[in-house]
């Protein structure tokens, strides 16, 4: 596996990778979510990128990006060991140089959800990956469901913008208790942690009563907040019932529907969703 840090570097490792290439983006601090997009792009593709980079852009004035976990060795040894054939690790100085003052906007899908309550967050997350696709030139690219709204901005931008990669969405990984993983799990306390799965616990009610025949999205949505209402540990940010593409929320769950939510725990911000009905 090679590693690698400058856009020269970068350009010299990449013509010498046999296609298709596929690029696995990530903020490191790598967990089995994660890996679960590098088998993927294993299987589908001749040559891996990964790439490293906790975006400054994305998080907001009063998020982790200082407390944000990193570990570097520990995610080239996994990386490795998954067979990546070459690991961009940019500074930020090589992302943002001195001077930089262009930015992706995607507009109306970002409005909503994590959009509305994290201003900037997407504009940070298009420029970085449309300038991480420029850099790599990938044929297909690995996103997690995790971040469903992310995954739909992010194929927005690429429809919109004509940047020829395929864009392939993966299944969110769980822990034995159904919480999704994610690096910021570590930030849960004890007591926390042990709370946490009731987002997929509030999830799956409403899937239940999907399934039962439920249609009203407003229902859906307080079937939701009365499982993460069980516990004063959890504070829920937002509870939506909407549209997978558009992300606008639904009255009446016709064909496909996302329910997604945001919950605080103390300071820790989790998010999970499901798609329905539930995918093969
Ligand atoms: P990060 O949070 O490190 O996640 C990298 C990728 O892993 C994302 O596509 C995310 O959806 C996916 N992922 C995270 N947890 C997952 C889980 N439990 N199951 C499946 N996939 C999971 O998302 C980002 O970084 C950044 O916004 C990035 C795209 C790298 C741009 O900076």
């Amino acid at each position: 596996m090679i590693t690698v840090t400058t856009l020269t570097e970068l350009r010299q490792a990449r013509v010498s990778l046999v296609e298709p290439v596929g690029l696995v983006p990530t903020m490191g601090y790598l967990h089995e979510g994660h890996l679960s997009l590098v088998r993927q792009a294993r299987q589908e593709c001749a040559s891996v990128i990964a790439s490293i980079f906790v975006n400054p852009t994305q998080f907001g004035p009063h998020e982790d990006l200082r407390s944000y976990p990193r570990d570097l060795p520990r995610d080239l040894y996994l990386l490795a060991n998954e067979g990546v054939d070459l690991v961009w690790t940019p500074s930020v100085d090589i992302m943002y140089p001195a001077g930089f003052q262009t930015w992706v906007t995607v507009e109306e899908v970002t409005s909503r959800l994590e959009g509305s309550q994290r201003p900037g967050h997407f504009r940070g997350v298009a420029t970085i990956v449309a300038k991480l696709f420029n850099a790599t030139v990938p044929h297909k690219a690995y996103f997690g469901q995790k971040d469903a709204q992310q995954a739909v901005v992010i194929r927005r931008m690429v429809q919109d913008l004509n940047i020829p990669v395929q864009i392939v969405v993966c299944p969110i990984v769980r822990e034995a208790d159904g919480l999704a993983m994610s690096s910021r799990n570590v930030y849960l306390s004890t007591a926390e942690r042990q709370a946490a799965p009731l987002l997929y616990r509030a999830l799956q009610a409403a899937q239940d009563a999907y399934n039962e025949g439920e249609r009203s999205a407003e229902r859906l949505r307080q079937i939701m907040q009365s499982v993460l209402a069980e516990t004063n540990l959890a504070q829920p940010q937002y509870v939506s019932c909407a549209d997978p593409e558009t992300l606008q929320e639904l009255d009446w769950v016709n064909e496909r529907a996302l329910l997604s939510l945001a919950v605080y725990f103390g300071k820790t911000r989790l998010i999970d969703n499901l798609l329905l009905p539930e995918q093969e």
